[in-house]
């Protein structure tokens, strides 16, 4: 069938199955992680503003009970039932605030979101803190994404329930780190053990800007838990210092061990996970930020080798690897439901 523009309307078929990298794997994770909810407990009314304040017990028991909401979503008894999030996004948003007000949908609760600081008192020059105050009388939770990087600390300074920092300008993104650890835990279950063999250690790349890039900053933070399964971590950009000042010692200390290239299709076919990203947000806007570097099936890409992108994303990454084995990117942004299903009902206190 065709429309009126030309277009071809596709229908999708009855019963296709879900072609996507990642769907089967959450059962592994479910027989390799041993269950050991105790660790989760220092998260129970927690903020969470910060990537580091995660330990590796604390991912891997997340990403077993992500498995267990992936795998068994009939058994969900939607523990956030009376619950409300204010889910307050202040700078644009696709995944993060859709896949976190799934996540509690799913859980049961209810919501009230911001997607215009304009519509609030923030118009009329009320403060954040002065913001917090309310939403303490107001809901249980607070999931904040602003383009100001203090904004997120600001609002804590006030409130007395739990805050989930949606990614604060140049700073951090812990959650989207978090299903990114997921799918990377999915595509190679190895990682979850104690020790790993040299054979099975994984040379990762970034293509991006780790110093302004807050999903990279993150992300990076997170891997530093699982520093012995990563040979190298090979950052591919052509900036002249793509660290912020103290971030690659501080990383290397915790044991993750980079070189820095700007001839990505000389490292590509060495290269078991590429991880790519261009957007920064700088300021009030975006830029994209090496751009000149992009992928598509005709990449010299090991087989196997695994592609993850936090989305959205721009001509960097060609639709052409949509249907290839290298996409996890949308595993990845599936697989940020269950996570964020996980952080919700830990912080809660409704995991058990
Ligand atoms: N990954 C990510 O942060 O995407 P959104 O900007 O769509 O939330």
């Amino acid at each position: 069938m065709v429309n009126k523009l030309g277009r071809k309307l596709l229908i999708p078929l009855e019963g296709q199955p879900l072609d996507i990298q990642g769907f089967e794997q959450p059962r592994e994770l479910l027989n390799r992680i041993p269950e050991d909810l105790t660790s989760l407990l220092d998260l129970v009314q927690r903020p969470v503003v910060s990537a580091s304040q995660f330990s590796r017990a604390q991912l891997l028991q997340l990403a077993r009970l992500a498995s267990r909401y992936e795998t068994q979503p009939q058994h969900s008894v939607r523990p956030l039932t009376g619950k409300i999030l204010v889910s307050a996004f202040y700078e644009p948003s696709t995944r993060t605030r859709l896949s976190f007000e799934s996540a509690w949908h799913r859980l049961g609760g209810d919501i009230m979101s911001i997607t215009d600081p304009a519509s609030t008192g923030i118009a009329k020059g009320e403060s954040l803190f002065d913001i917090g105050e309310m939403l303490n009388h107001y809901s249980d939770l607070v999931v904040l994404r602003d383009s100001n990087e203090n904004a997120v600390y600001e609002m804590l300074e006030s409130l007395r329930i739990p805050i989930v920092n949606g990614g604060n300008g140049t700073d951090e993104h812990p959650t989207q780190a978090m299903a990114d650890i997921y799918a990377l835990l999915k595509w190679r279950p190895a990682l979850c053990d104690a020790s790993i063999d040299s054979g099975q250690r994984i040379r990762f790349a970034i293509i991006g800007v780790p110093g302004v890039m807050r999903t990279v900053r993150s992300l990076l933070i997170l891997m530093s838990q699982f520093a012995p399964a990563f040979e190298e971590v090979v950052i591919i950009t052509d900036e002249a210092e793509p660290f912020a000042a103290g971030q690659r010692e501080e990383l290397e200390s915790a044991g993750l061990c980079f070189r820095i290239s700007d001839d990505m299709q000389k490292e590509l076919p060495q290269l078991d996970v590429i991880y790519i990203n261009t957007i920064a947000w700088l300021g009030d806007d975006y830029q994209e930020l090496g751009s000149r570097y992009g992928l598509s099936a005709a990449s010299p890409l090991k087989a196997g080798a695994a592609i993850l992108h936090p989305l959205a994303r721009g001509a960097e990454l060609a639709r052409d690897l949509d249907g290839t084995e290298h996409n996890w990117y949308f595993a990845q942004a599936r697989g940020a439901v269950f996570m964020r299903m996980a952080l919700l009902s830990t912080i809660l206190k409704t995991f058990a």
